[in-house]
């Protein structure tokens, strides 16, 4: 009995995966000839549609023809370099390759934090906040108290997104599948295993949510989007609330963009295939894709710039993975319905509201999803707010996590 007991014990151990981590550089400079080709011999018309040269209407050309006119002089080289100067790795989990930048603080009771990104956004949506969330710095609690807090910072790559690999599965991936990556990564392969927290945005905010209702070594989570139908009027008047002004300009931007911006969303949701294929080798197409949603989903006077946009088509185009991305749309057909259910976990959700988000719940919503214990309204800043708003986010997650983040045993 007690060597049958032992067997089993050893060969537990011997089918526990062991986890290789590579370092990784970003390495693409190979592709950028191809693509500054590709981009000079795209032919743009020569004048708009009358009275169509404005944001109403998608892309305006005059803002095309000025990105383009940017991006042919682009600096590959200075942003590959600024994107290495964080130090990256890739491990494989089930056999699918997994990137990520890990940060580790100097701080020994550095708080763990993942960050996820969304689309069409990439890893490099929250490095601004990397370096400051490595240095321990002050957290306001809620009574006022302030506390010293530092963190060590993981930006993993969403399967099929920029340099990590496509799923190998026929049936599709989910949220609830990379959730599932994102907890071994944290707990299996880097060792955080007395906890950490989450945050996302956009698919991240999504993938966060589950990785929190599915994990319970989550033991916090910072949210910006959640993996459920942005709140609509209809739906508020349903549930005789009253929302503040703030409140009530968010459900009025999400019922616009919802009216007028979310063409794409149907497209990548039901034909993936066209639209990924089409765009695979056009790098203007990916540029007028994109960038409407990078310029049109944030806060005009936000910290957002061209640079971010360019940045993040060229990771999009020299990865050559725009046709897995949009897959994520398909694999999620029920990503953002309209029902609510709380997480089932009791550990403490923040969200931090940015005003020109075009996916916004007021704050009695987001007490349905999880264990609110935070909320913070911000005028500035929208739906990147690690590009858009990187000072707040930082504030945002300190004084959350250093008031509800505890470790586990
Ligand atoms: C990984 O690949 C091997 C070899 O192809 C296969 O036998 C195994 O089932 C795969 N594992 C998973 C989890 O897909
Ligand atoms: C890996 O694959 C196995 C077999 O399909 C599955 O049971 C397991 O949940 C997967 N692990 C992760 C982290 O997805
Ligand atoms: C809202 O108020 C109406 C009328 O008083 C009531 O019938 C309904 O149940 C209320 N709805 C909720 C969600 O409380
Ligand atoms: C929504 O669209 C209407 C009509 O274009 C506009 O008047 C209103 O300002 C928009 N609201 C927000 C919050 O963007």
């Amino acid at each position: 009995m007690l060597s049958q007991l032992l067997l089993a014990v050893v060969t537990g151990a011997c089918l526990a995966q062991a986890y290789t981590v590579k370092p990784f550089k970003v390495s693409l400079s190979a592709e950028v000839p191809w693509l500054k080709t590709q981009l000079a011999k795209s032919r743009l018309p020569t004048k708009p549609i009358p009275g169509a040269d404005n944001d109403d209407w998608g892309v305006s050309l005059s803002t095309l023809q000025t990105l383009r006119k940017e991006w042919l002089a682009f600096d590959w080289s200075a942003e590959e370099k600024r994107l290495n100067s964080y130090r990256h790795y890739t491990t494989v989990i089930n056999n699918s390759t997994v990137h990520f930048v890990h940060e580790k603080s100097s701080h020994p009771d550095a708080i763990p934090i993942l960050i996820t990104h969304g689309w069409p956004g990439s890893f490099d949506e929250y490095l601004p906040v990397v370096r400051p969330l490595l240095e321990s710095a002050t957290a306001t609690l809620s009574n006022g108290a302030t506390k010293k807090v530092s963190f060590d910072v993981v930006l993993p790559s969403i399967p099929g997104f920029v340099f990590s690999g496509a799923p190998s599965s026929a049936k599709g991936w989910d949220m609830e599948q990379t959730a599932g990556y994102w907890n071994t990564l944290m707990v299996d392969v880097l060792g955080y295993k007395h906890g950490y927290a989450v945050a996302g945005s956009d698919w991240g905010g999504g993938i966060a949510w589950h990785t929190y209702d599915l994990y319970p070594t989550v033991r916090a989570a910072y949210l910006n989007f959640f993996p459920t139908r942005p709140t609509t009027p209809e739906q508020v008047i349903a549930d005789n609330q009253t929302l503040t002004p703030f409140e009530q300009y968010g459900v009025e931007r999400t019922a616009n963009w919802t009216a007028t911006g979310n063409g794409y969303f149907v497209e990548q949701g039901t034909k993936p295939n066209t639209i990924g294929l089409a765009l695979f080798d056009n790098p203007v197409g990916q540029l007028a894709w994109i960038s409407e949603k990078f310029l049109q989903w944030t806060d005009p006077t936000g910290d957002m710039t061209h640079r971010d946009v360019l940045t993040g088509v060229s990771l999009y185009y020299l990865t050559r993975s725009i046709h897995s991305s949009v897959f994520q749309y398909a694999y999620n057909p029920a990503g953002f319905a309209p029902n609510v259910r709380k997480a089932n976990n009791p550990a403490p959700m923040g969200y931090g509201n940015f005003k020109w988000d075009v996916g916004n719940w007021p704050r009695y919503v987001a007490a349905q999803l999880g264990n609110l214990v935070f909320y913070r309204q911000h005028e500035k800043g929208g739906h990147f707010p690690g590009l858009d708003n990187p000072g707040d986010y930082v504030q945002d997650v300190r004084d959350f996590l250093a008031e509800h983040f505890t470790f586990s045993e």
